[in-house]
């Protein structure tokens, strides 16, 4: 039974790209809550008189693809008080915070509900952060606010729409103003620096995985024609590697990078809860997301192992829960920098009984998530990942 669920899912998973969160509307916290209060982010810090660009003036006159973007996988699906700490949320922190704290990569995943598009987990009835065009007006303002960053976002196309039904909500929420198009509509070696495409003022690059081109929008590129990646849905500490999973078009990882993509490695665990249900894992979080490059399972060691293997650093990262670790300290390891100018975020797991000064509203329980997602599981099971 296990098998042919898995199957299943992985068919889905295929043609949805994969599973991936974006930020959501939550009520601010009081200011009472467990999150250390910090400061705004600040770019361009004047005890230096250096403007930086990602969190480092070294960064500035590097190439994007030369550079790697620590990601926040199904960052819109959040384990937190507002979602009970739900089994299916993927960050303790939204996309703002996840930005200010140094993450350059969001990643969600889209559905259509009632005809417009939604960042849901799986589906609507299991974790619904809300409307696509909310979230990328979050995205529009932090980076209204933060003018030196350059931000990417990769969207699961779940329900398969086109990209114009994207392209008129990225135009609505006003982010389009920041999209970069590239010269070429296929893979190519050369990207800008991070100064040009701040300078141009096209600091958002749009990955979505399961579009066709359209001419009215040329910043919404899809993905696998830039992007390969490395098997997602790992189920064992072990089983990181640097081996292209898709797309199925490459060859291998050294093809692929010859043609012009650039890697990104899936670098979050998943646990089996039985009926072929796998949930984000946190138990080995602290060592999975972080920065060891001898521990196996730790992200520093995926990450020189595949720069090593594949010639170039890889250059995306998604992790579950970024806080822990913590991840961004690979990141800059690999892009060797010391970053400046980001907020700091407890590298703490959460959970309902480490956060103080909220109630849990509507507790769902793993067993009540699971009751609504029945119809889902029967279908595909996890979409936990
Ligand atoms: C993100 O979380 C922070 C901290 O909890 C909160 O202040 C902010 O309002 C949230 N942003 C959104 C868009 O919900
Ligand atoms: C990538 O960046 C590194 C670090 O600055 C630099 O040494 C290397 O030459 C760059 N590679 C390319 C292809 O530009
Ligand atoms: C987490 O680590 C423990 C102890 O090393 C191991 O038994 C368990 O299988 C790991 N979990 C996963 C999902 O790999
Ligand atoms: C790479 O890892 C994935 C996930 O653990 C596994 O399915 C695949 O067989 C591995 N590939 C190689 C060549 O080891």
């Amino acid at each position: 039974m296990l098998l042919p669920l898995l199957s299943i899912s992985t068919a889905l998973l295929s043609l949805a790209g994969f599973v991936q969160a974006i930020p959501q509307a939550i009520p601010s916290r009081p200011a009472s809550s467990n999150t250390p209060t910090r400061a705004p982010i600040s770019l361009a810090p004047a005890a230096t008189g250096t403007t930086a660009c990602n969190n480092s003036p070294d960064l500035c006159n590097r190439n994007y693809n030369n550079i790697t973007h620590m990601g926040a996988h199904n960052s819109a699906f959040l384990r937190d008080s507002a979602t009970s700490f739900s089994t299916a949320g993927n960050q303790f922190y939204n996309a703002s915070v996840a930005l200010s704290a140094g993450i350059r990569l969001l990643q969600a995943q889209v559905h259509l509900e009632n005809g417009v598009l939604r960042l849901c987990h799986t589906t609507c009835g299991l974790l619904d952060a809300g409307l696509l065009v909310d979230w990328l007006g979050q995205i529009k303002s932090w980076m209204d606010a933060n003018v030196n960053e350059v931000v990417t976002i990769i969207l699961v196309n779940s329900d398969n729409q086109p990209a114009a039904t994207f392209g008129s909500l990225f135009a609505s929420s006003g982010i389009s103003t920041y999209g970069y198009t590239p010269a070429s509509t296929s893979a190519a070696t050369t990207w800008p620096t991070l100064q040009t495409l701040i300078a141009a003022k096209t600091r958002l690059i749009t990955f979505i995985a399961s579009i066709d081109y359209d001419t009215t929008y040329p910043y919404l590129l899809p993905e696998f024609n830039y992007v390969f990646e490395t098997a997602f849905g790992v189920l064992d500490i072990n089983g990181f590697n640097c081996t292209l999973d898709r797309p199925s078009t490459q060859r291998s990882a050294t093809t692929a990078l010859s043609a012009g993509y650039m890697g990104m490695l899936n670098h979050f665990l998943d646990t089996d809860q039985g009926l072929g249900i796998t949930v984000p894992d946190v138990g080995n979080l602290t060592i999975v997301n972080g920065p060891s490059t001898s521990v196996s399972g730790a992200l520093g060691t995926q990450g020189s192992q595949c720069m090593t293997e594949w010639g170039v650093k890889p250059t995306f990262i998604l992790v579950n829960f970024f806080n822990v670790g913590p991840a961004m300290a690979v990141a800059d390891n690999l892009n060797g920098i010391r970053a400046v100018g980001r907020t700091d975020v407890s590298t703490d797991v959460l959970t309902a009984s480490s956060k103080s000064g909220g109630s849990i509203q509507n507790g769902r329980s793993w067993f009540g998530i699971a009751g609504s997602a029945m119809g889902v599981i029967a279908i595909g099971n996890f979409v936990w990942m």
